[in-house]
């Protein structure tokens, strides 16, 4: 489906497992992903969720949004939501965990960077998890990029709420998993 619409924003395979083990460890949790794009890291999260945990992904891009709720119409406790999470998913919140992918929030200037971060957290039960992929590690930072730590670890890894860490997914990239206290 991601060729069928010309699709390369999927999450590989590694940050696929990393959701899998997540969400597998929320047998009854209730589950949730911002931006589904075409269903790759969906489709992880249908396969390690337990049957007592329920799911919903968001996504806005019309096509997206329609060829992912046919993938998972015959899931059991999943959904497809279509629409902005900003809007759709606080009635479905708290969640356990969170998969954060959509919007573009994490290359966005500070200030916007930490709004969204906050009205994201704002979903999370206590004890929820937040995982987030397609970092740039430390030892590839780019020496005209902006300093390091950039806001992005600052608001996710230096932050009072939470118990995070940076991991690497593969030599070049990297996800955060942070829990809120
Ligand atoms: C990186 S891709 C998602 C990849 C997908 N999570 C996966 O694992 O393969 C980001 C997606 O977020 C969607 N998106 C952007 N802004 C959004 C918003 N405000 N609400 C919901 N989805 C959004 C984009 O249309 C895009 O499909």
């Amino acid at each position: 489906m991601a060729e069928e619409l010309g699709f390369e924003r999927s999450s590989i395979r590694e940050v696929g497992r990393l959701l899998g083990a997540l969400v597998a460890s929320r047998p009854n949790g209730k589950l949730a992903e911002i931006g589904t794009g075409t269903g790759v890291g969906a489709a992880w999260v249908v396969s390690g969720m337990a049957s007592g945990a329920s799911f919903v992904t968001v996504e806005v891009d019309d096509d997206r949004a329609a060829v992912c709720a046919r993938l998972f119409a015959d899931s059991p406790n999943v959904r497809v939501l279509h629409g902005d999470w900003h809007k759709v998913l606080p009635p479905e919140a708290p969640f356990d965990v969170l998969f954060f992918d959509g919007g573009g929030w994490k290359r966005s200037p500070p200030a916007q960077m930490r709004a969204e971060s906050e009205r994201a957290l704002e979903l999370i039960a206590p004890g929820g998890v937040v995982a987030l992929d397609n970092l740039t590690p430390e030892h590839l930072w780019p020496a005209d990029g902006p300093r390091w730590p950039d806001a992005l670890r600052e608001f996710w890894l230096g932050n009072d709420a939470l118990v995070a860490t940076e991991v690497l997914t593969t030599p070049d990239s990297s996800a955060i998993v942070a829990v809120k206290r």
